[in-house]
């Protein structure tokens, strides 16, 4: 619904029996009603991926038909699949006839001046507001379609009824440059005759609190939300009408007396508005709304590029016990992202507060001094009437635990409470389970620390005054993310974050969007090593997976720039650290990492990837440029940071493992590199000592050197530090930090203590890739080729696992019985599986029928095949 590029890529997946089956041409055709726009024509391809359209211009606001046909090996052609359907949104700027709208400036008592502009960063509660407009419609139209966005958060409703399932839509994004809208189908909700459109508006990220500085925490867009909606009615005869957001609307406060992500809402439904947006209602002392224009200037208007935040899962709340505050705590089972619905009774004015904390203290009370500045605090006032029901509209928190204070006289038995957890609703992707309940917790624990960060944008965590969208973090963590949930079309979007944070000189920043981190500057601070390099990264895992060259071209020369900010300032190819910020390896324990080494690392590390994404997009004349500088970097490296015996400066973990991740060292001098590493691990005791940087790189390494049993270790370990450490506490999400709490020491400082950040589960991939060995090939982006290189190990026991491919389902299990282990893949038509393992196969059967076996490494085309080899 709603797609702004004049040029959508088209993919299809598989579907066939047997073995060794491909795709040798395809044939696609785009209808609009009965007009065929596009038809390709048989064209002799294996592609199946980023087909881009190529046929008459698409128009706005239209439904278009397609539908594909493939020949296979042996020439013999399909059927058509099945219809699929997009919608245009409103492509071009003049195709919208709506305008901004808001309620009226009203000015604090003791301001002389409306001060709309200028951002007074202090907080105030303010009410949401309920904007609505009476229309008819002559006879009930034959589509209605709905095009909306907010600068704030808005949830729409037509004749009463809610549209759409999205939550804190419009979503984040920096709303002085784009804001994105949604569009609807709405032909069911409107009638002939007299119909009714309302909004609410809420605060979000455009004038809520967002981030820590508590001198400047809100107002960071502009001082009150505005609504943008056009509705469009099709009649038989082909004509349209339209309903927009003018001068015509009233607005009134209501019910949310005020609602902010920090915060939390206070709602009193004694307030509520019965049949606001339904037609009938007296809306005769609502006031006019101002026709508003957005400062500096108004938005561009882009259609949304992945699916919204929506409410994803629900968990009941337990009760535990009573806390000293008279509250009740209920334990949800998991930590989540979002919030709580609850179901009462009540009088007229009675008061019930949730306040949300990730953990319990040691006496089981809530746990909140790690929520810094956010209250978390949710309030329902009830309306005495019946059962009641409230979940707050325009807040989230992140929570495992509730306390619910009730009113005199009520008992938690006569009261439900339900957490729900939201996040953008991506398809999941992935799925895997093992023989160790240990290593299968970590994987939900992964999972759910990507769902509840993947917020609008990817963040950090969901529960304090912080919630950016930290770039390192995702960087380490993307390939995990992409096993875990189709995150193409999300990472689509943040990337126009990126780009839209981008400094004039070139530097991408530490987070995007970029405003709320840095108020008092007029421009953010360059990112640091690890930080700013995250997009060049992104863009190259992007291309591996997903095998979508478009992303790399639409923002190539922003990468550019970046690599020619870093080389400027450094003209000696070493990354010197008082240019940046320079975190080195975040949250690292034991010995820390050299941090001109860590950025120099990097740097190599993006120039490499600058050198490939060139090549892939054809700018050939920039290739050679980025081999000539790596070398430089990598020279510069070897000179101040590398001893002959393969030794380097700060003698760490995280050192030797970017070291040989990121092929830096001569050939000669791995195999010392990967010594050094394992005594490392020896003289912590088999414990890891990785930071945010180095975490992601130690498994993959461990099995890359040929030390798969030492990646196990580290897997299975349940002492600290480690990620089993933190499952013994019992862990529903990754931890922030190692140390979040620990046996001596208890909870880390509180300045700084997330218990959901998914940065340390970046181990997801090696899960994926290594124990299932569902890799991709960096020689054939898109999973055409999968690299299947599982590891087996007896203390695992058995695997099963999957992953939807772009190119189709791709599964993978294992079982080790006595001295053999059987393994049964999936690849799917049109693929191919290049395998290596650790032995030559005692038998190789496709289907039931037995293939020769020849060595250790060979390759198989698509199909089912169980093999089994001695361990
Ligand atoms: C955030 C991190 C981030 C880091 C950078 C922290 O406050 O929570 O996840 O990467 O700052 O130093």
């Amino acid at each position: 619904m709603g797609l702004n590029r004049p040029d959508p890529h088209f993919d299809w997946a598989l579907d066939g029996t047997g073995h060794d089956r491909s795709q040798t041409a395809y044939r696609l055709i785009v209808r609009h009603g009965e007009t065929t726009v596009w038809d390709s024509g048989k064209v002799a391809s294996e592609q199946t991926q980023q087909i881009a359209y190529a046929g008459h211009a698409l128009v706005s606001d239209r439904y278009y038909a397609w539908s594909v046909m493939v020949w296979d090996e042996s020439d013999e052609a399909s059927d058509w699949a099945e219809t699929q359907y997009f919608r245009t949104g409103l492509m071009q700027p003049e195709d919208w006839h709506a305008s901004w709208i808001a309620r009226y400036f009203v000015l604090p008592v003791g301001r002389e001046a409306p001060n709309d502009n200028l951002y007074d960063n202090r907080w105030q509660a303010r009410p949401a507001d309920h904007l609505r407009r009476d229309f008819s419609s002559r006879t009930k139209p034959v589509r209605a379609t709905v095009y909306v966005t907010a600068l704030g958060l808005y949830e729409l409703h037509l004749n009463g009824e809610r549209v759409g399932e999205d939550v804190m839509a419009p979503g984040w994004t920096d709303y002085h440059q784009r804001v994105e809208y949604q569009s609807h189908d709405v032909t069911a909700l409107i009638a002939a005759g007299d119909n009714t459109i309302g909004a609410m508006l809420g605060e979000g990220w455009y004038s809520g609190r967002v981030g820590h500085n508590q001198r400047r925490a809100g107002n960071h867009y502009g001082g009150r939300p505005a609504l943008l909606c056009q509705l469009h009615l099709e009649y038989a005869d082909g004509r349209i009408e339209r309903i927009v957001t003018d001068e015509s609307w009233t607005t009134s406060q209501g019910p949310v007396c005020y609602s902010d992500f920090l915060m939390g809402e206070l709602y009193d439904a004694r307030l509520e508005l019965d049949g606001w947006a339904e037609p009938g209602f007296d809306a005769s002392r609502w006031q006019p709304v101002e026709v508003f224009s957005p400062d500096p200037r108004p938005p561009r208007l882009e259609a949304s590029r992945a699916p919204q935040v929506r409410e994803i899962v629900r968990f009941p709340g337990r009760v535990l016990h009573r806390a000293k505050t008279g509250g009740y705590i209920y334990d949800l089972g998991q930590n989540i992202a979002g919030y709580c619905e609850l179901q009462l009774s009540g009088k007229a004015g009675d008061r019930f507060t949730l306040r949300h904390g990730e953990m319990l203290d040691g006496e089981g009370e809530l746990y909140v001094a790690n929520l810094r500045h956010a209250v978390a605090t949710d309030h329902y006032i009830a309306r005495g009437e019946g059962r009641e029901r409230f979940k707050p509209r325009f807040t989230f928190h992140g929570f495992h635990y509730v306390e619910l204070t009730l009113p005199e006289g009520i008992s938690p038995e006569s009261v439900s409470l339900t957490g729900i957890a939201i996040h953008n609703d991506l398809k999941l992707t992935g799925a895997m389970r093992t023989g160790s309940p240990m290593v299968n917790q970590l994987i939900s624990n992964i999972e759910w620390s990507q769902r509840d960060n993947f917020l609008s944008v990817p963040t950090d965590c969901p529960q304090r005054d912080e919630r950016y969208g930290w770039s390192a973090d995702a960087q380490v963590f993307w390939k995990t993310a992409g096993y875990v949930m189709d995150v193409s079309a999300f990472l689509e979007k943040w990337f126009e974050d990126i780009a839209e944070a981008q400094l004039p000189d070139g530097a991408f920043t530490d987070v995007a969007p970029s405003k709320p981190l840095n108020p008092y500057r007029l421009t953010a601070q360059p990112g640091a090593p690890g930080w700013g390099d995250a997009p060049v990264i992104l863009a190259w895992q992007h291309w591996l997976r997903y095998g979508d060259r478009a992303l790399i071209e639409k923002h190539y020369d922003r990468l550019v720039a970046w690599l020619k900010h870093i080389a400027d300032a450094n003209p000696d190819h070493l990354r010197i650290n008082a240019v940046y910020n320079n975190y080195g390896d975040w949250l690292s324990i034991g010995p820390a990492s050299d941090r001109t080494m860590v950025a120099t690392a990097y740097w190599v590390h993006v120039v490499d990837l600058m050198a490939r994404l060139s090549d892939v997009i054809g700018r050939t004349d920039m290739v050679a440029h980025y081999v000539a500088q790596a070398e430089a970097v990598r020279a510069a490296f070897m000179k101040a940071f590398v001893d002959a015996d393969g030794r380097i400066t700060g003698d760490t973990q995280t050192a030797y493992l970017l070291a040989l991740d990121f092929s830096i060292l001569p050939p000669e001098l791995d195999a010392r590199a990967g010594q050094h590493l394992l005594r490392k691990l020896d003289e912590a005791d088999g414990h890891l000592q990785t930071g945010f940087l180095g975490v992601k790189h130690l498994c993959p390494v461990l099995s890359d050197i040929g030390a798969s049993t030492r990646a196990y270790d580290l897997l299975f370990n349940e002492t600290y530090p480690s990620w089993g450490f933190s499952i013994v506490q019992g862990a529903t999400t990754i931890w922030e930090r190692w140390d979040g709490w620990t046996e001596d020491r208890g909870f880390q400082s509180v300045n700084m203590n997330s218990f959901n950040h998914y940065a340390y589960g970046a181990v997801g991939e090696w899960l994926y890739a290594r124990v299932a060995g569902i890799d991709w090939d960096e020689a054939a982006p898109g999973y055409s080729t999968i690299c299947m290189r599982p590891q087996f190990d007896r203390r695992l026991g058995w695997v099963e696992a999957r992953y939807d491919a772009p190119t189709g389902r791709i599964e993978s299990q294992w079982r080790i019985e006595g001295d053999v282990v059987t393994w049964t893949i999936a690849v799917p038509p049109n693929c191919r599986a290049a395998i290596t393992l650790p032995s030559a196969p005692l038998t190789l059967v496709a289907g039931d029928r037995p293939l020769p076996v020849a060595g250790k490494d060979f390759a198989l085309g698509s199909g089912r095949y169980t093999i089994s080899l001695s361990i």
